[in-house]
């Protein structure tokens, strides 16, 4: 059974003088949702936005606003990313002693809770709270920058993923992959199982229509041969 694609543009390579006309470009090219990457010089070694750009951005579209998390303690600010417009939030699993509370803490905001794996964290996270989240997040590239090399074993990790999703009636969970996506790469991607396809510099740099029509090219036809 083939899943629904969706193509997540990460604001993080936009440029920020002009998000509105950047947002404006994603809903032409038909992005399905927009990632917003939130970084707080701690769990990465990079400092990016907080609520108050998500806030900024949220009367800009009806995109859903997919906020991904790599800050330390994400479960003090959870309120806030919902007042400022999540519709869903990723919190990485390295920086959780108390996952379950974080996610049901999420999902009482009735929006939808994922976790975000790093590159070499083992799937037994995803295993455990796959029943407690709407959507998985494997990171493809170490978290903090834009614009880094695909990492290869990421698509054995996805695969184990579907697989385990498939065989425990999970399928309706998205697999979320970031980091390092582009048009030349998605087909394996999407081969491996993933199907919510975040990409920054693949997206923006260039023509954003256009590189989002042919991302979304790219990664159906592959699910259609699936
Ligand atoms: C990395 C971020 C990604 C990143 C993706 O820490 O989580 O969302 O912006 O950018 P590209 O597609 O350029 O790797
Ligand atoms: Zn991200």
């Amino acid at each position: 059974m083939t899943r629904k694609i969706k193509i997540g543009p990460s604001l993080l390579s936009a440029d920020f003088a002009n998000l509105a006309l950047e947002v404006k470009k994603c809903e032409k090219g038909g992005a399905d949702l927009l990632h917003c990457d939130i970084m707080d010089g701690h769990f990465v070694p990079n400092i990016t936005i907080g609520p108050l750009i998500v806030e900024a951005i949220r009367p800009l579209t009806k995109l859903p606003l997919n906020c991904h998390l790599m800050i330390e303690k994400p479960e003090k600010y959870i309120e806030d990313f919902v007042k400022a417009g999540a519709d869903m939030i990723s919190v990485h699993v390295e920086c959780q002693n108390h996952l379950h509370r974080t996610l049901n803490l999420i999902r009482s905001f009735n929006i939808k809770a994922g976790i975000a794996v790093n590159p070499l964290t083992p799937l037994d996270y995803a295993f455990e709270a796959a029943e407690y989240c709407d959507f998985i997040l494997l990171m493809s590239v170490n978290p903090g920058f834009g614009g880094q090399k695909f990492i290869n074993s990421s698509l054995k990790k996805c695969e184990t993923l579907a697989n385990f999703l498939a065989q425990n009636k999970l399928k309706h969970i998205d697999i979320e992959m970031d980091g390092g996506i582009k048009i030349k790469n998605v087909s394996k991607i999407v081969s491996a199982g993933a199907n919510m396809l975040v990409s920054g510099s693949g997206i923006f740099e260039g023509d954003v229509i256009q590189n989002i029509k042919e991302l979304r090219k790219q990664a159906e036809s592959e699910n259609g041969r699936l």
